[in-house]
């Protein structure tokens, strides 16, 4: 017997070892014949890799032919995305080689799409040593959670509530429900047939992943007016998006029961950014800025020059909003997880982040690839070997999701 990997099973080989999802439910007995659809519901639930009987094909020795030109490119543009990790670390070292690998099968290098900043000194008078307590001194009025979101909660949040009364809510808002109707339709589900109903879509998927679904969708459209000049929203949007999808699989790896949460997570995990983007413009050069010119960290030039970075920033909307705590714990140590009090979660959005920004899926502001938080990496102890099917899955699941950006 030996592990396939899920994107590799052909229909016709014969199951080894059962196969659970990330509930322990029993997805398919060994000795089964695996078909077209066993292989749909394990991509549905995250299932990486399956034991089969029979001898290893070598199939995992592909190598496609690398045009050395582009390949050289690539190697140099990933170099600058590393400069801040440490390459001798085996996961840093795997998710180079992806990097490459990556930019020479899309036969494209990425340039820097700078904002148009001067340079210059920031003016240390400029700068302040809390900015949340400025951000309550000038009175900005922070977005409201859309009222549909509340309602939603409150109506999950009752027992003898029916998928009929959640489809009620949600029908409220009709761009809510064009895209959620769209996520469902998607190979992010897989469902063989087209569903066409709310109500339909909550039965199939359950409650809390849709409130998740809605959740998420709702507060990133409150930002969808910021700037061209400052940030690029539809590749902000994708790196978040991005980065749901990966940590959503990255959970279910995991078996870490709440991957919707850690989808919501995923997805906002860098909504500090906005409010940056949106209500502190002349802060928000300054600090791109600033890293550009230094080549520093993104994040490291907003702790400089703020006295705190987007992580506390969207921590603290999230307080505000009340979300779960989970979301505000992922959220605020997506850079430093194993200083979490749920590390595991904070280890799977920091991970995803990493993965999105080495493959240069989309852009948040960041230039660099954030380092790997070691002691976070040992919490996770995913092998190495799994990553190219991690990355194959989600972005398959991106391509297909990829319309709903356009809002
Ligand atoms: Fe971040
Ligand atoms: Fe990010």
């Amino acid at each position: 017997m030996f592990a396939v990997p899920t994107d590799k099973l052909k229909p016709g080989i014969i199951l080894a070892e059962e196969v659970r999802d990330i509930n322990g439910r029993l997805l398919l007995a060994k000795g089964n014949e695996i078909d077209d659809n066993h292989i749909r519901i394990f991509k549905i639930w995250g299932v990486s890799e399956v034991t089969v009987e029979g001898q290893a094909q070598n199939s995992d020795k592909f190598d496609p032919e690398l045009n050395p030109e582009i390949f050289e490119k690539a190697y140099d543009r990933v170099r600058v995305l590393f400069r801040h990790t440490d390459l001798a670390h085996p996961v840093v070292k795997k998710l180079f080689n992806l990097a490459v690998q990556f930019r020479c099968k899309q036969n494209e290098i990425e340039v820097d799409s700078d904002v148009d900043i001067d340079a210059h000194e920031i003016n240390p008078e400029d700068q302040c040593e809390n900015f949340i307590n400025r951000l309550d001194k000038r009175k900005i009025v922070l977005p409201e959670i859309p009222s549909v979101v509340f309602e939603l909660n409150e109506v999950i949040a009752n027992p003898i509530s029916s998928a009929e009364h959640i489809a009620q809510v949600v029908n409220k808002s009709p761009s809510l429900t064009a895209l959620l109707l769209k996520i469902v339709n998607s190979s992010f589900y897989g469902f063989p047939s087209k569903i066409g109903k709310v109500s339909h879509a909550v039965t199939l998927i359950g409650t809390r992943e849709i409130s998740g679904l809605a959740l998420g969708i709702s507060i990133l459209s409150i930002f969808k007016n910021i700037p061209k000049e400052m940030i690029d929203m539809y590749s902000f949007l994708k790196h978040s998006l991005a980065c749901g999808i990966l940590s959503r699989i990255l959970a279910a790896q995991k078996n870490f029961g709440q991957t919707e949460q850690l989808f919501v997570s995923g997805l906002l995990h860098d909504l500090g950014r906005l409010i940056l983007y949106l209500y502190f413009t002349k802060e928000s050069r300054n600090i791109l800025s600033c890293s550009r010119n230094n080549d520093k960290l993104l994040y490291e030039a907003e702790q400089d020059y703020l006295g705190c970075d987007h992580a506390q920033l969207g921590q603290h909307l999230m307080e505000q909003w009340k979300l779960p705590l989970i979301l505000e714990n992922s959220v605020l140590y997506h850079h430093n997880p194993s200083e979490a009090r749920q590390p595991l979660p904070a280890a799977i959005v920091h991970l995803a982040d990493i993965i999105v920004n080495s493959l240069g899926i989309g852009s948040s502001g960041e230039k660099y690839v954030p380092p790997l938080d070691t002691a976070a990496w040992g919490n996770l102890d995913l092998p190495l070997s799994s990553f190219d099917t991690i990355i194959g899955q989600a972005t398959h699941q991106l391509d297909s999701l990829e319309s709903i950006l356009q809002v």
